[in-house]
């Protein structure tokens, strides 16, 4: 089949990657499209060297822009390039505008669409990425999806049971291939840092970054933490930019080990998840690598859509009350935090049933 691989924005690209790899391997004409959601060194080439992931074929170049301009340029870049290609399916994966754009104008020029990582719900219309989920599953001809909670959504919503496919989670297929590249490289001795002596921030959400007070009571709290252990923050250009408008850098100079760095590449960020202490987040990825690798993580928001990483996982949904969160990380830095176990099917295989999926569905 001639195959599209839609990548947009960084949570993409470790999904896509072994998903590519295998489709190509197994014989298809796949193409990888970067719409170009994500543009900076950091948050998109260097996961594209790192993964081994090759150049994408073709780059729309859309760059930031609010929701329904970044979304409408996806679209008007995209059909043009469907229209002349004419692939036979358009993959898309996760929940970022990239995703549901492209799903949008393969489906309304009567090409299948997948969706990789689909039924995940947060149930929480007020975030972009939800209305990207239930959106995207809705017209898609094939539903890929890491684990049994995202499979009875779907029945729950009314999916075609011909079109949903558990595979696993893609993105632990990258971790599993790359974890012990990312080991060797010793980032947090390189930076100073004792594996399992050191907190790992990230965090980037709009309801906690946008949000001036928030922001700010966060700073703090994490000012606070890294009296009792350093706290390391590779920090996204959208918190970077909410933050420099604070003006907290006096108050933060005097913390104890708060460190503000750079967003880092996927095996120097992989290798620190796997020695932390303790993982704080709001990214939906982390949640579940984290659980991947054993290591505990508090989740700095009011919902997940992603709940096998607290039934089973190391994660703990903490909320965004910040005396909440750190009462909840100096307990696991008395008490050693959750341990959990990995979900069926999160094994490194995911790619290649995939492809079986792909084969069954359409073959
Ligand atoms: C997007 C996804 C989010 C995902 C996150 C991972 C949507 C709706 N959101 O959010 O689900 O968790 O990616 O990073 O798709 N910027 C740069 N360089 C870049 C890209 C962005 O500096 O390469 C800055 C720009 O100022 C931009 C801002 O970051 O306005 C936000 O980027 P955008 O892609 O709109 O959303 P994210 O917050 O990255």
């Amino acid at each position: 089949m001639r195959i599209f691989n839609v990548v947009g924005a960084r949570p993409n690209f470790m999904k896509v990657a072994p998903v590519h790899a295998a489709l190509v391997a197994a014989g298809h004409d796949a193409k990888l499209i970067h719409t170009g959601q994500h543009y900076d060194e950091a948050m998109s080439a260097i996961f594209f060297q790192q993964l081994g992931m090759p150049t994408p074929d073709v780059n729309l170049e859309v760059g930031s822009a609010s929701h329904a301009v970044q979304t409408a340029r996806i679209m008007e870049a995209f059909e043009p390039l469907v229209l002349r290609e004419r692939p036979e399916l358009v993959l898309v994966a996760g929940d970022v505008n990239s995703t549901i754009a492209c799903a949008l104008v393969a489906k309304k020029l009567h090409v299948a669409v997948a969706h990789l990582e689909a039924g995940l719900r947060s149930f929480d219309m007020r975030m972009p990425e939800e209305i990207n989920r239930v959106l995207t599953d809705r017209i898609s001809d094939l539903l890929l999806t890491p684990s049994p909670d995202a499979d009875d959504n779907l029945r729950h919503e009314g999916a075609d049971e011909h079109a949903i496919a558990r595979v696993g989670n893609a993105m632990i297929d990258s971790l599993r291939a790359h974890v012990d590249a990312a080991r060797a490289l010793a980032t947090p001795q390189q930076l100073g840092l004792v594996p399992r002596g050191y907190a790992l921030v990230t965090l980037h959400r709009p309801s906690n970054v946008d949000d001036e007070p928030q922001l700010r009571a966060i700073m703090l709290m994490l000012a606070e933490l890294s009296h009792e252990l350093p706290v390391l923050f590779p920090m996204h250009p959208r918190t970077r930019a909410r933050l420099a408008t604070l003006g907290l850098a006096s108050r933060l100079a005097q913390a104890g080990a708060l460190r503000v760095v750079e967003p880092l590449g996927y095996l120097e960020f992989l290798g620190l998840q796997a020695d932390a202490r303790l993982i704080l987040t709001d990214s939906g990825g982390i949640q579940e690598e984290s659980t991947a690798l054993g290591v505990p993580c508090l989740t700095a928001r009011e919902n997940t859509e992603r709940p096998i990483t607290i039934s089973e996982g190391t994660n703990t949904l903490v909320g965004t009350d910040t005396t909440r969160i750190l009462a909840v990380a100096r307990d696991v830095l008395a008490n050693g935090g959750k341990q959990g176990r990995i979900p069926a099917l999160w094994d490194g295989q995911t790619a290649k049933r995939v492809v079986a999926a792909v084969a069954r569905r359409f073959g």
